[in-house]
């Protein structure tokens, strides 16, 4: 029942660094996300193309993914909000892109400074030209499991919002838990509405561990055939406009389990663990994985 290979998608340069407050040098990111491409990593969301003044971390995205190696294979995205976003992400010569938005009015608000009405022309748009300027898009869908201003999130909105998301051309579609509040059964009851109703769609699921369910929530969607996770090395994360939202599923934790299921992932978990030391030295604080407090008590 389990799939043979997982695609996991490295978040942690993105999602993991937006929250830190204090500012990381660029030659840090970059010597990071190049020893991530040594891992056997296929996919790196490298940065983000946003207002800096709401992200101030991710104001040298340029920089970032102009100075990094590209090593063949390893597809670099960046994340934008906007046609502004992408032109930065098209300039830097991204391999692929990713949309976002919420699925709840108040986090899409906080987030993007719009109604979910109106966040619908402003993707399209950019959606189009990425579509043109032949890249493939991703779409994240924030807050399906639960809202930090709203509480629950009807199925039936985050069902028709997948369904203007795919509309527009998105390739994948990211369900996030951005709260890290979703459970295993909610999870099933969520994931089975999508499976019926979006047949043969690729979706990803983007899980923090804000509540510690994240690997539980994983192996309930691997049961039902889900095949792509995004995960952040170390645990590293949180979205700053989603209060006490913190680190996504760590990448080292998630890699450990399903290897240890028999599940390839195409990672290699020593050279996982160095990437993962490797920016513990830089920020001089240690990462909050299992793995990597193992592999620091070793
Ligand atoms: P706004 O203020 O409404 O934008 O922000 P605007 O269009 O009215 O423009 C205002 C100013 O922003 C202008 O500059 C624009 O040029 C500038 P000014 O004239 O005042 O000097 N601007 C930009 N600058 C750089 N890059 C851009 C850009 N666009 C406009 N792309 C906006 C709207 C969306 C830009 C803003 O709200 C923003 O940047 N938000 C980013 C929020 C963010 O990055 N959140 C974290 C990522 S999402 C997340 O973490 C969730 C996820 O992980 C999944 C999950 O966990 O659920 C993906
Ligand atoms: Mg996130």
């Amino acid at each position: 029942k389990w799939p043979e290979k997982v695609t996991i998608k490295e978040v942690g340069p993105r999602d993991g660094l937006q929250n830190e407050k204090k500012i990381i040098p660029s030659e840090t990111k970059i010597g990071w996300i190049d020893s991530l491409s040594e891992t056997g990593l296929s996919y790196i969301e490298v940065t983000s193309f946003v207002n800096p003044k709401w992200i101030p971390q991710l104001a040298d995205s340029l920089k970032v993914a102009e100075g990094i190696h590209r090593k063949p294979g390893v597809t670099y995205a960046a994340l934008v909000p906007n046609l502004k976003g992408l032109e930065g992400a098209l300039h830097a010569k991204m391999d692929e892109i990713a949309v976002f938005m919420s699925a709840s009015e108040g986090h899409n608000r906080k987030n993007i400074n719009k109604s979910i009405h109106d966040t619908y022309p402003v993707l399209q748009e950019t959606v189009n030209l990425a579509l043109q300027e032949g890249k493939k898009v991703r779409g994240y869908l924030s807050t399906v499991f639960g809202c930090p201003y709203e509480g629950k999130v009807p199925a039936a909105q985050v069902l028709s919002i997948c369904e203007r998301l795919f509309e527009m051309g998105i390739e994948e579609l990211s369900l996030g838990d951005t709260i890290g509040i979703a459970n295993p059964r909610q999870v099933e009851e969520i994931l089975e509405q999508c499976l019926k109703t979006f047949k043969g769609a690729r979706f990803a699921l983007h899980f923090h561990d804000t509540r510690g369910m994240a690997l539980a929530n994983i192996l309930k969607a691997l049961e039902m055939g889900f095949d792509t996770f995004d995960s952040a090395l170390g645990g590293l994360g949180g979205c700053p406009y989603a209060p006490g939202a913190s680190g996504n599923v760590a990448t080292d934790d998630l890699v450990h389990m399903l290897e240890k299921m028999g599940i390839d992932t195409g990672i290699n978990q020593d050279k996982l663990l160095d990437a993962g030391y490797f920016l513990q030295q830089k920020m001089q604080s240690k990462l909050p994985s299992h793995q990597m407090a193992v592999y620091n008590a070793a």
